[in-house]
């Protein structure tokens, strides 16, 4: 199948990403609501989501993207396998996860993923990315206790800066793995943007947090 093309960045502080969204009718979208959730924030062309809804069928899976015809995409495909367990929707995370989360059956979240998220290299950009202190508050409050929070990047700067925004939060505690830093593998299946960088042959940095 192609793939549509799409513009590589978007600035989230762009005026047109400023207006949250209205989260949808979740009963319209997962045949069972109550189910655990795995939210893939920054999920692109969602193939990761693809893999995990058909591996875990007792799991929902939501995939959050600001590049609106990714999500068309990845929607319209999920809807094709005529999946009930997987949706994905066009937001800006940084304005959207609230409403998304308190729309919630309580209780759901129980796993979130943050995967290789656009670095904006410069410092006057860092405000762009998208693990900021409010989003790792909002998670801290809706996560179950138990509940992951694992990333991933292949910019060592970016992987630590969102190691340390989460471990900032008391409500956070990092899982080692008793081998060094970085978690060695993956323990979900890899990502689009994963297996590009390991085609490369160029290093991964990956971590795991659990809510207190
Ligand atoms: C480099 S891609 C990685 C995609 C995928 N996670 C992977 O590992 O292959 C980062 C994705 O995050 C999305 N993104 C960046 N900022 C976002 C925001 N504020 N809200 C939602 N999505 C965002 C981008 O549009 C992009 O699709």
């Amino acid at each position: 199948m192609p793939l549509i093309r799409v513009r590589q960045h978007v600035n989230p502080l762009a005026r047109k990403f400023q207006t949250p969204i209205d989260p949808p009718i979740w009963e319209q979208v997962f045949s069972q609501t109550n189910q655990p959730l795995h939210m893939d924030i920054g999920s692109g062309r969602g193939r990761f989501l693809l893999q995990m809804a058909q591996r875990e069928l007792n799991w929902n899976f939501l995939g959050l993207e600001i590049r609106e015809p990714l999500v068309m995409e990845a929607n319209r495909l999920a809807n094709q396998l005529d999946w009930q367990n997987l949706h994905y929707l066009f937001c800006n995370v940084n304005n959207s996860l609230e409403p998304i989360l308190s729309s919630l059956p309580t209780g759901v979240l129980q796993r979130v993923t943050i995967q290789f998220p656009d670095p904006w290299f410069k410092s006057r950009h860092a405000k762009r990315r998208v693990v900021q202190p409010q989003l790792v508050a909002h998670l801290a409050n809706y996560l179950v206790v138990g509940g992951e929070v694992f990333i991933q990047s292949d910019q060592h700067f970016l992987a630590t800066q969102m190691c340390d925004r989460l471990q900032e939060h008391p409500a956070f505690t990092r899982v080692f793995n008793g081998v060094g830093e970085w978690l060695s593998e993956n323990p979900l299946v890899p990502t689009e943007r994963e297996i590009a960088t390991q085609n490369k042959g160029e290093p991964i940095y990956r971590a795991l947090f659990v809510k207190r």
